[in-house]
């Protein structure tokens, strides 16, 4: 057992009006027992065009889940059309911000410096980042995952305060695992968020990387999320496609019942 709080996240991507995020919501609360939300965090995505009305559910029925968003903007205002900064975040009570996810870094061609301006951003304005990192299958296939994963691990979070370290979240996302239904196994899993760990001690210190969460993210299902929670270096989960079914994302939040 570590002291890092186990962390839950739904990334709903692009999917759910927001009165379809309102049911969803619901009947994620209805299949959700007190038990499932105690002693960790969980946390829900959905589309900016939801996070108004999710914000009102979550305060109104008291739910024990947060909101997270998918992106947001390096700077906190200006001229920059259809953006979202991280105060207007704020003011709808989003406690995170997905960075770097692999579809930004890939459609929408983000780097290093992009993702660490964002991240930063996150932090100075009270939000906590999920930093996202992960190899592709070539280089999976070449034996050169970890390089690729701790490079963009050390370019993402270039001028991130040890001061402001404690309220990072890296997600290991390998994107040959995502919506593919082809996880990494546990040992992988576990090496990788162990070699991330290292390379958060040798950035900052020792003590801060133990605090510092580590999410596995990658077609988790119901099926496989006990085998992940497991692992010493894991602190929780990045959901895709399993977070859309409030049964299934219920299941993976409640990981612990019956055990
Ligand atoms: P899947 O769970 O659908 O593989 O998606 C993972 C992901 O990209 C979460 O951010």
């Amino acid at each position: 057992m570590n002291a890092r709080t186990p962390l839950i996240v739904g990334n709903w991507k692009m999917h759910r009006d927001h009165l379809e995020a309102i049911q969803l919501l619901q009947r994620l609360a209805y299949h959700l027992t007190e038990e499932d939300t105690a002693e960790q965090e969980t946390v829900v995505c959905p589309p900016f065009t939801a996070l108004r009305s999710l914000q009102t559910l979550i305060q109104s029925d008291r739910m024990a889940v947060a909101l997270g968003a998918q992106d947001c903007h390096p700077d906190p205002e200006g001229a920059h059309t259809g953006d979202i900064s991280v105060p207007m975040l704020a003011r709808l009570d989003v406690r995170y911000v997905v960075v770097g996810h692999s579809e930004r870094r890939l459609h929408h061609g983000e780097d290093d410096a992009l993702i660490a301006r964002k991240a930063r951003a996150a932090l100075a304005g009270g939000l906590r980042p999920i930093v996202c990192v992960g190899e592709g299958e070539t280089a999976r296939e070449s034996g050169q995952a970890e390089e690729v994963v701790l490079a963009q691990v050390r370019g993402s979070l270039v001028d991130v305060s040890p001061a402001e370290a404690a309220d990072l979240v890296i997600a290991y996302e390998p994107v040959w695992a995502i919506g593919t239904g082809r996880t990494a196994t546990p040992a992988d899993a576990q090496d990788m968020a162990a070699a991330i760990r290292g390379a958060l001690a040798e950035r900052y210190d020792e003590a801060t990387a133990a605090g510092i969460r580590i999410l596995y993210g990658g077609s988790v299902k119901p099926a496989n999320i006990r085998s992940l929670m497991t692992l010493d270096d894991v602190d929780g989960v990045l959901v895709g496609g399993a977070s859309l079914s409030a049964e299934d994302f219920a299941l993976i939040v409640g990981h612990r019942r019956g055990v």
